[in-house]
């Protein structure tokens, strides 16, 4: 996978004098079936999160509240995404090395991923990424 694989995805908006609607809908809008949401909240300031690859994951992360960048690393290169429109999706796919930070107060991302927390899935090392990405 490369960083040119990690794609916002803008989602659907049904604006509304009574306040802004948007939603997902996996057959549309997601290339792999929902298993798990969560969401990163509180974060004090200055604080980094992620800083890991996963090896058969797919994430879509959004910024529900508040902004933050998601960072994102394929051993060669990296971009940064600055995420603060609840209407956008950050697809990342799997052996993509991320990191979310810059959080503003009050921040809130939700996660979408493919499959149930798995340890094992997790690679947390940068250096044992590269290893794993020349091998393939
Ligand atoms: P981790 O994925 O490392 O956090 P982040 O990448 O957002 O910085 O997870 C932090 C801890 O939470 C770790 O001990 C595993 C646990 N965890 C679960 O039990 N279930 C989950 O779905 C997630 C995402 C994490």
């Amino acid at each position: 996978m490369k960083v040119g694989d990690v794609k916002l995805v803008d989602l659907p908006k049904i604006l509304d004098d009574r306040g802004n609607l948007t939603f997902i809908q996996e057959e549309s809008h997601l290339p792999f079936k929902i298993e798990r949401l969560y969401w990163i909240y509180d974060v004090p300031g200055g604080q980094v999160r992620g800083g890991h690859a996963y090896k058969e994951l797919y994430e879509v992360i959004i910024a529900l509240s508040g902004s933050f960048d998601v960072v994102v690393n394929d051993g060669r290169e990296e971009k940064t995404f600055s995420l603060n429109r609840s209407y956008y999706g950050l697809f990342v796919p799997k052996m993509i090395w991320r990191g979310l930070e810059n959080f503003s107060t009050n921040s809130l991302a939700l996660i979408l991923a493919s499959a149930p927390y798995d340890e094992s899935d997790y690679i947390r090392s940068h250096q044992e990424y590269q290893r794993i990405n020349k091998l393939n």
